[in-house]
């Protein structure tokens, strides 16, 4: 299986200072070096981390293939079709929210998601829609012609830190939910199911299959075995590991486990 980076996390740790350091150019030799498939970077509409400025580096230094994620605002396409990345994997955006709440709402931006995704195919960017793991988003994603959808594990991954988290902590964007234990694990498998029906399904499709948010060393081996998955994107986990291991243990580790 092949593993994206999502390097934004490095941004985020630079933009609460406002200062230079660290870069998040500097991370894409060790990345490499660490045995990652992929660079993922999301140029937000608010510029909250990854700016124009990293985005025009990142893509033309990269050794590995860069997926920019991007919402479908024109400018923001714009940008994307001028910079050329490998892939455009397109997420909905709310300036509100702390990270990706949620997938694509394919049926109420259907015209303008077709006309965004012909424009970046014809410029010769693959197209990835990011969306939650249900049988009408993977239908519509293949009448919108894209070579790859990405699978919101949020959920699932909320549900997993609600179950295993001795803190029982309720991740960002989830509301407080009074449930049980038994009830949580079977919100858990219920959600796991989608995923693999959701793979599954789009695979017959012949869509490509990636998958992400909230994975960290733990919660992704259940989606490991989700064969029709072709692709993790991960970030939070990887770089808050780096802090204690320094970033190329931490890809590393990962790499080990998305093989
Ligand atoms: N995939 C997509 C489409 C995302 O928006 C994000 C978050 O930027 C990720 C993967 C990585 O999520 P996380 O940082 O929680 O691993």
């Amino acid at each position: 299986m092949l593993l994206g980076v999502n390097i934004d996390h490095i941004a985020v740790l630079r933009e609460a200072r406002l200062v230079n350091d660290p870069d998040p150019l500097d991370a894409l030799g060790i990345v490499k070096r660490a045995g990652a498939d992929q660079i993922t970077i999301h140029l937000r509409e608010d510029r909250r981390h990854i700016n124009d400025t990293d985005t025009q580096n990142i893509i033309n230094l990269s050794h590995l293939p860069v997926n920019l994620e991007c919402s479908i605002d024109p400018a923001i396409i714009e940008i994307v079709i001028a910079n050329k990345p490998a892939r455009a994997t397109i997420v909905p955006e709310k300036r509100e929210e702390v990270t990706t709440e949620g997938g694509l709402d394919l049926k109420k931006h259907f015209d303008t998601l077709q006309e965004t995704v012909k424009r970046l195919r014809d410029a010769g960017i693959e197209v990835s829609l990011f969306i939650d793991p249900t049988t009408e988003a993977v239908e519509l994603s293949e009448r919108l012609g894209v070579e790859w959808i990405e699978l919101h594990t949020g959920h699932y991954s909320n549900l997993y830190q609600m179950l295993h988290s001795n803190l029982s902590r309720t991740p960002h964007s989830v509301a407080k939910l009074e449930v049980s234990k038994a009830q949580l694990e079977s919100m858990l498998f219920a959600e796991s199911e989608k995923l693999q029906y959701s793979a599954q399904f789009a695979k017959s499709l012949s869509l490509k299959v990636a998958a992400g948010h909230g994975l960290n060393y733990q919660n992704v081996k259940n989606i490991l075995k989700i064969k029709q998955i072709e692709e993790l994107n991960i970030g939070q986990s990887i770089i808050a590991r780096s802090v204690f291991t320094g970033l190329e243990e931490a890809v590393r580790e990962m790499k080990e486990l998305v093989r």
